[in-house]
């Protein structure tokens, strides 16, 4: 005979598709009545016109048959404001949310590492190479998050081909999941591309967010896309970060190089870790397969040494392939994917 207990036990192992938890653990599962073989419920969605229905259906119908049920009708319904903010407390382990409260991610006993991206100056590749070492290091078997911290000048969604926003639940974001790689970035909060106007303690209160009212769950490491240069949100990043470690990305020219080693020059005075440097655009291979130095050379070099730290990659010109999956973003049996594999094991065995 079918019962309510053997309903909800079958339901334990029916997850939502995006907060991969059982529907029962969230407390999704409602109203259950049984009448001989036959099973009706109520199923209370996160959010109304959930893109996952249909497959929520789906499996707690396959769920309950298994039990032998012959019919099962499932009525849909959404969270009330109060359920929801039940549910994104439980999603937060139980903690209450509080503006002070330190993510998860952010505690000291947390093993995530967090590698900041930063430039002297825009269009030197930094958001290209934010993208492909967090997809690099995730081909690896990693677990990656990517936080856009570019507030004016984000790139990071169109860069992967990501065309969809994330979920939403009471105050709780579920950060976009590409190629294998977790992502939150100000484009998704955004409607035509409008541009944003941003006040300094906006901006941190911004970072902030992106931390406290995002559910990352466990990541081995948070790469951290900074916008160019020493401004407020590279502080930020340092004050709330301070175990941070930084990448350097500079493209050859000596000149390029002199004005990325302010970035360095801050990581020194904030006393965070250089990982290294990467020279991005260093060469062109031409058509008879030599490198051409177009851009300059020397530059990636130059800097390591002001900055007492190596060249991790010298990334060669060249735009992903057709074999490429994203805009931005290189195959791995690409030459320049290959390089970014590379980089990515420099990197790993760095952070040991
Ligand atoms: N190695 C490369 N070869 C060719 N184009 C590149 C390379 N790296 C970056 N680009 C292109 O240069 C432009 C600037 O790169 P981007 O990563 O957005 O720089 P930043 O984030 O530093 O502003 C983009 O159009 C990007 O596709
Ligand atoms: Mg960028």
């Amino acid at each position: 005979m079918i019962t309510e207990e053997k309903v909800l036990e079958a339901l334990k192992n029916v997850e939502d598709p995006e907060l991969h938890r059982s529907v029962v653990e969230l407390n999704m599962v409602r109203n259950i009545r049984i009448e001989n073989d036959n099973v009706e419920l109520d199923i209370i969605l996160t959010i109304q016109g959930c893109p996952l229905k249909v497959k929520i259906q789906e499996d707690v119908e396959n769920a309950i048959k298994e039990l032998g049920a012959k019919e099962v009708v499932v009525h849909f319904g959404s969270m009330t404001d109060e359920e929801r903010a039940q549910l994104s407390a439980k999603l937060r382990g139980g903690q209450p949310q509080q503006q002070s409260e330190l993510s998860p991610l952010l505690r000291p006993e947390s093993k995530t590492q967090f590698i900041a991206i930063t430039s002297g100056k825009g269009g030197v590749g930094k958001s290209t190479v934010t993208v492909n070492l967090a997809t690099a290091l995730a081909r690896k078997g990693k677990k990656v998050g990517i936080i856009d911290a570019d507030i004016y000048g984000f790139s990071v969604p169109d860069m992967m081909g990501i065309n969809r926003i994330p979920v939403v639940i009471d105050n709780t974001v579920i950060p976009i999941e590409q190629f294998g790689v977790k992502v939150m970035s100000m484009g998704f909060f955004v409607e035509d591309n409008s541009p944003i106007i941003w006040r300094g303690p906006m901006l941190g209160k911004m970072l902030r967010n992106f931390f406290t009212e995002v559910h990352w769950e466990d990541l081995d490491y948070m790469l951290l896309d900074l916008p160019p240069g020493t401004g407020d949100v590279a502080l930020d990043v340092h004050q709330m970060i301070p175990q941070s470690k930084e990448i350097i990305v500079t493209t050859p020219h000596p000149t390029a190089a002199f004005v990325a080693s302010r970035a360095g020059q801050m990581a020194i005075k904030t006393n965070h870790e250089i990982l290294g440097v990467v020279e991005n655009m260093s060469y062109y291979v031409n058509k008879d397969g030599e490198h051409d130095p177009i851009f300059g050379s020397g530059g990636g070099e130059k800097l390591a040494e002001t900055l007492n730290t190596e060249v991790l990659a010298e990334i060669p010109i060249g735009q992903p392939s057709d074999k490429s999956e994203a805009p931005s973003i290189y195959a791995e049996s690409e030459f320049i994917g290959k390089v970014y594999m590379d980089l990515a094991d420099k990197i790993i065995s760095k952070c040991k």
